[in-house]
């Protein structure tokens, strides 16, 4: 089948390869020329595991193609997918002038039946707004679909090419059969296609990234309440995961979650109720938990140096929102490091791959090292705000000979308690006894 792919961020261009993968001819159109003109030679502008290869392999067999010209693309395909940006307005409620703005143009554009898809998040009754927009412009017949994308940063190509169910949002059977026909692949090897009318696929997205964002925020009180009475949370999360209703995954505690979907998705959901003047009680305290669980740490580094950070030297490991990726949205990690700043401390972060991004946002406010021990150098405490694995087995010496003080706040449990108690490293982590 021949589709077209509008917006080449991370959904899109995942998207669009995964469909290329399955065999498909993809058009992937976008209206940042430098990046169309990048793609079309072979460069990946994100950085996710194994998506090169796949890019670079459908590239080759011709499968996959780059273009700004949304016209000539639509011309082409019968489906259409909008993976096109929903951020958050000034109130919190999904901006979608850009997938309302692109669906005018396909109206205009288009000359026959086609099947317009949204991947992108966007709130319950959208596809009826995307109806509504590309009616008033033709009269050519077309349908509306619903089909949300859950795949993970990170893990995005493992997820798009084997995701645990497909949603389809349409109550059109034509439309149904074509999506039927995209997904194949996936429906034989017992992937399930999950159809449903077009509001409840909307409404699918969101109620799932809340539930997590709740689970993981659940967690987090559960974490903070073990250091209060004694117990260790890691105990907690094997005794309640190994209940096969609760589950093991998304039940580590942290430095609260982040990225550019949770904290979003959460807050659009909010104000979806609010229009409809439904309070959404669980998800406004999660919201507030998670604010607050993002710079636990802060207080406690401050605490250990009676309340005076001025000038102290602080080494981060670890930018990125979580890891495998280079993403900083949202990320826990710029929280902390603000607030130390303010306070008067001095950053040397590490972090190879969320470098780059970091240094367009905070430039040489801080100081950017090139390895994890080299950050360490003259430190009064190290921060650890991103679960990279490289930061799992450190060598504790090496770390010792490097700092000016050995203290180690962790705020992703990367050690077990065992691993640092001879080491003479004061540790902090999350839910957990203190070493000191
Ligand atoms: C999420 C959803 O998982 C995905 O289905 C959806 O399509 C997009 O949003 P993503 O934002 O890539 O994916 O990251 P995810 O792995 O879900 O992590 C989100 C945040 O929660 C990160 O900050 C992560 O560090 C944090 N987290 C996750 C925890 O603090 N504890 C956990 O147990 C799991």
């Amino acid at each position: 089948m021949n589709i077209t792919i509008v917006g080449t961020g991370y959904v899109g261009l995942v998207t669009g390869t995964t469909l290329a993968e399955l065999g498909n001819t993809v058009y992937c159109v976008d209206i940042d020329e430098d990046k169309v003109a990048a793609m079309q030679q072979g460069v990946v502008p994100i950085y996710e595991p194994g998506l090169e290869e796949m890019f670079l392999r459908n590239i080759q067999s011709r499968r996959l193609f780059f273009t700004t010209n949304l016209n000539e693309a639509l011309q082409k395909s019968e489906v259409i997918y909008l993976a096109l940006p929903t951020p958050p307005g000034e109130d919190g409620s999904a901006d979608l002038s850009y997938v309302l703005n692109v669906a005018e143009k396909i109206g205009e554009a288009m000359t026959e039946y086609k099947v317009i898809v949204n991947k992108s998040t966007v709130p319950v009754g959208t596809a009826d707004t995307v109806r509504e927009t590309i009616s008033a412009v033709t009269d050519v017949p077309f349908d509306v679909v619903s089909n949300p994308e859950f795949l993970r940063e990170g893990f995005a190509v493992e997820d798009s090419m084997n995701p645990a169910r497909v949603i389809v949002g349409s109550e059109s059977e034509k439309a149904r059969e074509i999506m039927s026909k995209i997904y194949q692949p996936f429906t034989n090897t017992g992937i399930p296609i999950i159809f449903m009318d077009e509001k409840s696929s909307e409404l699918t997205k969101y109620a799932a990234n809340s539930f997590l964002a709740v689970k993981i925020t659940f967690m987090n009180e559960i974490a903070n309440y073990c250091e209060k009475v004694g117990a260790d949370v890691d105990k907690v999360r094997l005794g309640m995961g190994s209940d096969d209703r609760i589950g093991h995954r998304f039940l580590f505690p942290g430095i609260g979650y982040g990225g550019s979907c949770f904290p979003k998705d959460v807050k659009a959901l909010i104000k979806s109720g609010k229009k409809e003047d439904f309070n959404f009680q669980l998800l406004e305290a999660t919201e507030n938990v998670n604010q607050n669980q993002k710079t636990i740490l802060v207080s406690e580094i401050e605490n250990y140096f009676d309340g005076d950070l001025q000038d102290k030297k602080i080494a981060v490991w670890g930018l990125a929102f979580k890891a495998n990726t280079d993403d900083i949205r949202e990320a826990s990690s710029l929280d902390n490091i603000r607030m130390l700043l303010e306070k008067g401390a001095e950053i040397s972060a590490y972090d190879a791959i969320a470098e780059q991004n970091v240094r367009k946002i905070l430039g040489d406010k801080i100081k950017y090292a090139t390895d994890m021990y080299s950050a360490l150098e003259n430190a009064d405490c190290l921060l650890i705000a991103t679960e990279w694995s490289e930061f799992q087995n450190p060598n504790f010496e090496m770390m010792a000979e490097q700092m000016k003080n050995k203290a180690i706040f962790d705020g992703r449990n990367m050690f077990a308690l065992e691993q640092v108690e001879s080491t003479g490293f004061f540790y902090k982590s999350i839910g957990r006894k203190t070493i000191k």
